[in-house]
């Protein structure tokens, strides 16, 4: 069994979490939507990751809708003490399986009390707002009153500690002015590189910068740098891609999603992945290409 700890801890606030955590977004039915085809493989994935040693865990209520936490309850619940489990509010599912923003003081509300529900919490460990200005990508507009209503449902004591997700340089600055911002959660990986300059902000602040997509989501990264250093290196190329992450920055917090029991203890395996500098120029340059 690969030690996770190998890699470090990250802090969320007052949690600290191993580097190598697990995105859950794959247990839903295709597009993220309805339940999956093979429920029981969900649930050997979530309490394979766990019994691996995973300690973070990474969703949505908007997975499924309901359908990602209800698995992640049915095969985790109840939780061992070391598990932080970080969610997200902001968007509705429509009928259609489209993603919409939802930011009313009412829509935020009623998902953290979907997310407690579901989840079969309490308080909820980590709450990120993921914004959608632009549902691709960060884009700017004042964050001050979704994420007030958000510290007031910290101050109620139903969320531990808040993140931003989807987010630019300076709603991260505007969050910090209403609520500690203990992560931040945008698309990076080896080919996307647009938030270099707020990752290294953030290491410099301590703050946790988890990248979603780190392995390219619907589109897995394919290089042929990535594939030439992994076989030099006798691993696989998601594995480069995730020890590349590692290697990148200190505050990088990993939560790969996969619904394979397979693909899970490959990326786990990443942990263990030393890379050697030659390997790191070669995989920047794909950035700059
Ligand atoms: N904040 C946001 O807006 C946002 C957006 C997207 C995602 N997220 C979070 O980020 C997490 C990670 O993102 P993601 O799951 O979308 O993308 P990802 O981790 O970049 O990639 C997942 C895809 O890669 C495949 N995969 C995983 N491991 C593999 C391996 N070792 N070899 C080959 N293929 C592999 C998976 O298929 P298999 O299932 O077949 O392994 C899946 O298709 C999500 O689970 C979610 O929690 C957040």
């Amino acid at each position: 069994m690969i030690d996770l700890a190998t890699a470090g801890t990250v802090s969320l606030g007052d949690r600290t979490v191993k580097r190598l955590g697990y995105g859950a977004m794959q247990l839903a039915g295709p597009g993220v939507f309805g339940p999956p085809k093979d429920r029981d493989a969900a649930l050997a994935v979530l309490r394979a990751a766990v019994a691996e040693g995973v300690d973070h865990i990474d969703t949505s209520d908007f997975y499924g809708p309901h359908v990602t936490n209800q698995i992640i309850r049915a095969a985790l619940h109840p939780y061992p003490d070391h598990l932080t489990i970080v969610t997200k509010v902001g968007a509705k599912r429509g009928a259609d399986a489209s993603w919409n923003p939802a930011f009313s003081a009412e829509a935020l509300t009623q998902a953290v009390h979907d997310n407690l529900r579901n989840l079969g919490v309490d308080v909820l460990d980590v709450v990120n707002l993921r914004l959608m200005f632009d549902v691709h990508g960060p884009a700017e507009g004042s964050i001050e009153a979704p994420l007030t209503v958000l510290a007031d449902l910290q101050r109620r004591g139903l969320i531990r500690r808040i993140g931003l997700s989807n987010a630019t340089r300076r709603q991260v600055a505007e969050g910090r002015r209403i609520t500690e911002i203990v992560c931040v959660q945008n698309q990076y990986n080896l080919a996307h590189r647009a938030d270099d300059a707020l990752i290294d902000e953030l290491a410099e602040a301590g703050t946790a910068y988890v990248p979603f997509f780190p392995l390219g989501g619907f589109s897995p990264l394919q290089s042929s740098v990535l594939s030439e250093v992994a076989a030099r290196l006798g691993a696989t190329p998601m594995q480069v891609a995730l020890a590349w992450l590692l290697r990148r920055a200190p505050n990088i917090l990993l939560i790969p999603g996969t619904s394979s029991l397979g693909h899970l203890r490959e990326n786990l395996a990443a942990a263990a992945l030393n890379l050697p500098t030659e390997a790191m120029a070669a995989l920047d340059g794909i950035g700059a290409a």
